[in-house]
């Protein structure tokens, strides 16, 4: 079916083959960046985000600029007419009238797919709740293809919070439609996979491994991604407390590893990684953050383009 004129809702809307082209595009990006900055000129994107967001909003936002396109910005909600008591609905319907992508962030699971409904344009789910981060998916599977020449054959571990963590766990759908030697899951016992993923990756026949221990794996590991636990996802604050600071990674946890093990992170860290791992050849997070922009860029021209 290809990309062109497709909503974005979850990772699992995408197969092998349209990620692969997507980081051919991202590549031939990279390699001639400005044979690409008229791509979309004259393209409008929207940008509605409902809860806080650095580098998702930032990197669409630049990627449509060196497109040649141009963007607008919903802004803070206060400021929006959703503070008079607007639904989401009517917004979206004007937005839609405005320019030709939308791209949304909501704390309600569902809000990206309840927007594609009522938008012509293509919607694109920039997260909506601890369900889906599609964007951020491809960003990480492109990340691990290019510092790695690929994804098959490699043992994958996906760390911190897997039940609340919407990256974390549009990265283990995405992961599904390669294939990883291992895929390793590691959390404290209360942040453990939804059902509905655990569900999924049986039915996929993925290889993988519930652990709450990272030494159990971590010389075993080509790639480490580690995520920050979803304060504010937590129904009760006590269950929270229960597992704050479980986690994190020092030089001493890094001993074991691989000479060329990758850490991943979709940002933003919060102390789970400690601040001398930066240094270190293995981490790769800032670098990941930078491929969000050519992999943005492959998207919105496919979606548009073609
Ligand atoms: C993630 C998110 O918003 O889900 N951030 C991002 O987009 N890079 C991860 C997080 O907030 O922990």
């Amino acid at each position: 079916v290809g990309f062109k004129g497709r909503d974005v809702l979850s990772i699992l809307d995408f197969n092998r083959e349209d990620l692969e082209t997507l980081f051919k595009v991202a590549d031939d990006i990279k390699a001639n960046p400005f044979k690409y900055s008229e791509e979309l000129k004259g393209a409008v994107l929207a940008t509605a985000f409902f809860e806080p967001s650095t580098r998702t909003r930032l990197s669409f936002q630049t990627a449509i600029l060196r497109l040649g396109g141009s963007y607008i910005d919903l802004g803070e909600i206060e400021r929006s007419s959703i503070a008079k008591g607007e639904n989401i609905a009517d917004t979206v319907k004007m937005l839609d009238s405005y320019v030709d992508i939308i791209v949304i962030r909501h704390r309600i699971e569902g809000t990206a797919k309840f927007a594609a409904e009522i938008a012509e344009s293509p919607v694109i789910n920039a997260g909506d709740g601890r369900k889906h981060h599609p964007t951020q998916a491809m960003i990480d599977l492109y990340s691990i293809h290019t510092f790695k020449g690929g994804i098959d054959g490699l043992n994958v571990a996906v760390m911190g919070d897997l039940k609340y963590g919407r990256a974390a766990t549009s990265l283990i759908l995405g992961l599904t439609l390669f294939k990883p030697k291992a895929l390793y899951l590691i959390s404290p016992p209360e942040l453990r996979i939804r059902p509905e993923v655990m569900e999924y990756l049986k039915q996929a026949k993925v290889n993988f491994i519930e652990t709450s221990k990272l030494e159990d794996c971590i010389s075993e590991l080509d790639v480490l991604y580690v995520t920050r636990i979803q304060k504010e996802r937590f129904p009760d604050p006590a269950e929270y407390e229960k597992v704050r600071g479980s986690y994190r990674i020092t030089l001493e946890t890094l001993k074991e590893a691989k000479d060329d093990l990758i850490i991943l992170h979709p940002l933003p860290k919060v102390g789970e990684i400690d601040l001398k791992v930066d240094k270190t050849k293995h981490a790769k997070y800032f670098e990941q953050a930078t491929l969000g922009v050519p992999v943005r860029m492959a998207l919105l021209k496919l979606i548009t383009r073609g």
